[in-house]
């Protein structure tokens, strides 16, 4: 496996193919990361391509209040995780060489899709994304690229940008990776304590039954979500949202129409903020 630190180290690295299965990452690899390098290496095997992963903590896409200065930077670890997949490549730039000037230029995208969710919390991150995620690709020059469905609208904002901006990649998701007993695996799952880490299997709980609802009944899904929302915040959780959305838009919706289904949780317990969700998919429903 070659680490490249700099663009130059990155261009020999990628010499070999121009078949290039990309894992964008932050570090601070968990199992869930690592079934997304499983996944890049049974594509691009067969055909003699390179996994590719990258690890760099992007500033642009934290808040001023947010924890870019706690985030975990464990690179050495991160790398012998990818080493035991067969990752190929990790790209590893610091942050002069992703940055060698303030980022004036940002790829921003639509309102409608970037500032509900996750983007109304958190002002300016899927701008942060994108940009960083931009240059990258500019980087590495992948075929296909693959995230993780855990950051839903992450997934759909950036399946969005390459089709608008013409980039020739194709865009993957991968389902959510949960650990035994149903959490989803986050990097800040770190940052829980161990009652936290308990109380947190609640939120995993309400966005299940908020699921079971959905299949079993063709309308007042704000109502259940409201239900769920105060259940939440009665065990102390502070919610953002619990939402039951269409898949293609992420426009919040009450009953059944023609699409596809995704419930969508954010929420804080002491200062951990976790998100989650749970498709539901119109051929599940129980009538
Ligand atoms: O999902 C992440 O870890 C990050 O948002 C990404 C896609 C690597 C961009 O920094």
């Amino acid at each position: 496996m070659i680490i490249a630190h700099s663009l130059q180290e990155l261009s020999l690295a990628l010499e070999s193919s121009p078949n290039r299965v990309f894992v964008p990452t932050m570090g601070n690899l968990h199992e869930g990361h690592l079934q997304l390098i499983d996944q890049a290496k049974a594509l691009c095997t067969p055909h003699g391509g390179l996994t590719v992963a990258s690890v760099f903590v992007n500033r642009l896409q934290f808040s001023p209040h947010e924890d870019f200065d706690q985030y975990p930077r464990t690179l050495e670890r991160d790398c012998d995780l990818l080493r035991s997949r067969g990752c190929d490549v990790v790209f590893a730039p610091n942050e002069a060489l992703m940055y060698p000037q303030v980022q004036t230029f940002k790829l921003t995208p639509p309102t409608e899709l970037a500032n509900i969710w996750e983007g109304h919390f958190r002002p300016g991150f899927f701008t942060g994304v994108c940009t960083v995620v931009m240059k990258l690709f500019h980087m590495v020059a992948p075929s296909t690229a693959i995230f993780g469905k855990k950051d839903y609208q992450q997934w759909l904002v950036l399946k969005h940008m390459v089709q608008q901006m013409a980039m020739p990649i194709e865009i993957l998701g991968y389902p959510i990776v949960r650990s035994p007993d149903g959490l989803a695996l986050s990097s800040r799952n770190g940052y829980l304590s161990d009652t936290q880490r308990v109380q947190a299997l609640q939120l995993q709980k309400e966005l299940g039954a908020t699921a079971q609802f959905v299949q079993t009944q063709s309308n007042g899904f704000q109502a259940q979500c409201q239900t769920g929302m105060d259940t939440l915040r009665a065990k102390g959780w502070k919610v953002d949202y619990l939402a039951v959305c269409q898949q293609h838009d992420l426009k919040e919706v009450d009953h059944w129409g023609s699409d596809d289904l995704v419930i969508l949780v954010a929420a804080t317990l002491g200062t951990t903020r976790l998100i989650d969700n749970m498709e539901v998919r119109l051929t599940e429903r129980i009538q």
